[in-house]
């Protein structure tokens, strides 16, 4: 059996697995830090299960085990002192979904859908799939930290049954929001009558140990009313090609529609999903506390070598194993580009909404975190 700390460094080749993230570059010689999907084994429980399950060969269809129902309610108040009930949780096979049905909830009371940017693609193009505005309200860089600008979401018109998508913690700038952040916008949203969608999907992932996740629904009951929450096990314990995902909607009114919205189309997570995302969440605590020491070793060397790069200005991440850098000072028209060419695959900020910038994924070793940082070094030292 590999030992927790062995996992976040022999990790096996990816190379020929049919790995969207490995594939992206083929035969070329990038290395590839874009989608956020980590080098990573999953926990050793995860790949036990995994394993027995293969060796009964069964693979039928599924229903949610009442165990995960259970860890799921458990650990909301464990780990984020937010009591939900069982009744709340509606399954879903991804968050790209649930962000798609949140919309389709909306489609025929909302007028626009808000978002601060930048912000993960999908939240900029669900609106638009389901005849949405998609409203973009920038976020506001105080302090080398991004953060929601009041100001600018104040002077915004607004219709009671608009929806807000938040993404919480944030993707990609890595803002893991403040209690007085998140009261403040919870009096906005309250007062203009807003619904919420609050992707928490990185909530796991808080790199800071100063700092603290806290759901945006757990901040009232008339805040829960108003929001669809989003979760899963997928990015912290590094299996979203289980497609294993939930809701939680406190609001009885509001989980119907959400589930009408879902009704002939969205399909259960899969058995092998739920058993996984099960055995994750109540045996991978340990991998998961060393995986958020590996990943901040991870971040602090990449920010500070990032630093001393003419033209590139790294935002260190609370959260999430993303880093947000800003590139429009590289003397380069295509950032993007420049660091392909020289054997680095970054996300392109202009999916994001924010053109000149790049997302760099920490979600590898800490030795081709190395060479890709050299690299880039190399690239930057001739221009
Ligand atoms: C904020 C956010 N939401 C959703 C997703 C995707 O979730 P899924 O793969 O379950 O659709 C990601 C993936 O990176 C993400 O960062």
């Amino acid at each position: 059996m590999i030992e927790h700390k062995d996992i976040f460094v022999d990790v096996p080749s990816r190379i020929g697995t049919h790995s969207l993230k490995w594939s992206k570059y083929g035969s070329k010689d990038v290395i590839p830090l874009w989608v956020a999907d980590m080098d990573f084994r999953s926990p050793p429980c995860v790949q036990s299960l995994a394993t027995e399950i293969c060796e009964d060969g069964i693979f039928g269809y599924g229903v949610c085990p009442s165990g995960l129902e259970e860890v799921v309610v458990s650990r909301s108040s464990e780990l984020y002192n937010w009591t939900i009930e069982r009744e709340s949780l509606v399954w879903l096979p991804g968050m790209v979904c649930g962000l798609n049905v949140a919309c389709r909830t909306f489609e025929n009371e909302a007028t626009q859908v808000i978002t601060n940017t930048p912000v993960y693609p999908p939240f900029l193009s669900a609106p638009s799939t389901f005849g949405l505005q998609c409203t973009k309200i920038p976020l506001k860089l105080v302090d080398d930290r991004f953060t929601i600008d009041f100001s600018k979401l104040k002077e915004l018109n607004t219709t009671a049954g608009d929806l807000f998508m938040l993404c919480h913690p944030h993707n990609p700038v890595g803002t893991c929001f403040s209690k007085s952040e998140l009261l403040e916008f919870a009096d906005y949203v309250l007062s203009n009558e807003l619904y919420v969608c609050s992707d928490e999907i990185h909530c796991d992932l808080i790199l800071d140990p100063d700092k603290k996740h806290f759901p945006f629904a757990s901040l009232g009951s008339e805040v829960a009313k108003r929001t669809i929450t989003l979760m899963a096990p997928s990015k912290t314990y590094n299996l979203p090609g289980f497609g294993c995902s939930y809701a939680i909607i406190s609001d009885d009114n509001l989980r119907r529609r959400f589930k009408k919205s879902m009704r002939g189309i969205v399909p259960d997570p899969p058995a092998m999903g739920f058993r996984l995302a099960e055995v994750a969440y109540r045996n991978g605590e340990d991998w998961r506390s060393d995986l958020l020491s590996y990943l901040r070793r991870n971040r602090d060397y990449a920010v500070t070598e990032i630093k001393k790069m003419n033209g590139l200005v790294p935002y260190s991440p609370e959260a999430t194993y993303l880093l947000w850098i800003d590139a429009r000072n590289l003397k380069t028209d295509n950032p993007h580009y420049f660091f392909e060419s020289a054997g680095v695959g970054l996300s392109n900020g202009s999916d994001f909404g924010a053109p000149g910038y790049l997302r760099l994924n920490l979600g590898c070793t800490n030795d081709l975190l190395i060479e890709a940082i050299d690299r880039m070094k190399n690239a930057v030292s001739k221009l």
